[in-house]
């Protein structure tokens, strides 16, 4: 299975902090926040690599992560997203890369405690179709929210006013290679972006779509709140592991 991390978009959340930079390489406790995506699809065996990036700062992460010798890796792969069309449409970028095989899809803002071993090796088994991770979260209507019966997703909602569960879908997804055709039926949302969730949704419709419960704790760090507590985070665990 390959990995691709997608670290394009604006960050205009965090604005005056990306003006000068891209979110992905602002500090997470003791590591840029890219690391931390990397070093998940690494620990879970992943080791063919493509990051989406974009903006004006894209240069900066070949500096930084150049062939990911830190990661134990001998290469990586990079793209550019021009403009910020969505997260659907970076991932678009990756079809070349994906050459037919699985993919397993991380935002690069997405920060977690545990690994995800365990949901890659589910999927390698799954013979076709998705995968996504949910985890449960007091704060559901930041978030795409899945809504659950006998025990699978039936629908999948995009930051609703009204959250039908406090199941978040984290921003971990694996997809079959029909991913790309999926994303290519894909209109623009009220926000004039390409939209993850109406890909899972997709593969809802085909009932295809399988989950797992991600362990331990995650966080995005889109905004200062959740930047700050991603920090947070990763230093008590730090200090607990000491
Ligand atoms: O964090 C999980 C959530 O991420 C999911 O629950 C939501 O369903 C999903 O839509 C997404 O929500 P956000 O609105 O928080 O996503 P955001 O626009 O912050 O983008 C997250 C990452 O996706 C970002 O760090 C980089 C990548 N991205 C985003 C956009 C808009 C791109 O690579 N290109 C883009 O054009």
């Amino acid at each position: 299975m390959k990995g691709v991390i997608l670290a394009g978009g604006k960050g205009t959340r965090l604005y005056p902090l990306t003006k000068i930079t891209n979110k992905h390489l602002l500090p997470i406790y003791d590591k840029p926040m890219i690391y931390y995506p990397i070093q998940a699809l690494v620990d879970a065996g992943i080791r063919d690599i493509l990051i989406v990036t974009g903006g004006g700062y894209a240069g900066d992460f070949l500096q930084l992560l150049g062939n990911g010798r830190q990661f134990g890796l001998t290469s990586l792969n990079y793209t550019y997203q021009e403009g910020e069309g969505g997260i659907a449409d970076a991932l678009s970028l990756a079809e070349h890369f994906a050459d037919g095989q699985k993919i397993c899809v991380i935002l690069g803002d997405n920060i977690i405690e545990k690994d995800i071993a365990g949901a890659v090796s589910d999927f390698r088994k799954q013979e076709s179709g998705a995968r996504i991770l949910l985890k449960e979260v007091h704060d559901p209507e930041r978030f795409g929210v899945a809504e659950i019966l006998k025990g699978n997703v039936v629908n999948i909602e995009e930051k609703p006013k009204q959250p039908k569960s406090n199941y978040a879908v984290t921003g971990i997804y694996m997809y079959d290679a029909t991913v790309f055709d999926k994303v290519k039926t894909l209109e623009p949302s009220s926000r004039g972006e390409l939209e993850i969730t109406d890909v899972n949704n997709a593969y809802i419709r085909e009932r295809s779509l399988a989950f797992s419960f991600l362990e331990g704790w995650w966080t995005d760090a889109g905004t200062f709140d959740s930047l700050l507590r991603a920090s947070n985070l990763v230093s008590q665990s730090r200090q607990k592991a000491e």
